[in-house]
């Protein structure tokens, strides 16, 4: 098993898209084990994205990615961590593949919906910066769904 971080970015919650995205992720048989809402801060962007900070294009994705809020999660699967990443497409969305969520919903090289964890240690830095431990559960329920 896997976990792997993924944010909502302000795009898709402000197109109101998190309902059909989250609904992707559950049909492909993946479990949340941690979901809030958050304002992501100039500080916590610059963490989130240290690889691009020093990228000429970065100054805009803050903007962006502080914009208004995001949903951040943490799944967990098999794979997780492959499995998002195939899932979402291409960075761009005028690039991703149609059957990809940012090649279904996004036309922007920026505004792409989704983020979802590069590696598994990128998913570990990651989950940590938004999350604490007690934040996940452990989603492996014991009763009999939904009867009783
Ligand atoms: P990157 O880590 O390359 O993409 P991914 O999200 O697929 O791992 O880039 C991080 C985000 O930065 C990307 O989702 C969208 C944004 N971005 C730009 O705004 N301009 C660019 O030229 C690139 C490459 C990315
Ligand atoms: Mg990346």
């Amino acid at each position: 098993m896997q976990r792997t971080l993924i944010l909502l970015k302000p795009d898709c919650v402000q197109r109101r898209l998190m309902g059909q995205i989250i609904s992707r992720f559950e049909a492909k048989g993946l479990n949340f084990v941690a979901m809030k809402l958050l304002q992501i801060t100039p500080e916590l962007a610059k963490q989130h994205y240290a690889e691009h900070v020093e990228k000429g294009w970065y100054p805009t994705l803050e903007e962006f990615i502080t914009g208004g809020p995001v949903l951040a999660g943490v799944l967990e699967g098999l794979e997780a961590v492959q499995v998002v990443r195939d899932m979402l497409g291409a960075t761009s969305g005028l690039k991703a593949a149609p059957g990809t969520i940012r090649g279904d919903f996004s036309s922007s090289r920026q505004m792409n919906l989704v983020h979802g964890s590069d590696g598994e240690e990128a998913a570990a830095r990651e989950i940590g910066l938004y999350f604490k431990p007690e934040e996940l559960v452990a989603n492996t329920p014991t009763i009999t769904p939904w009867i009783r």
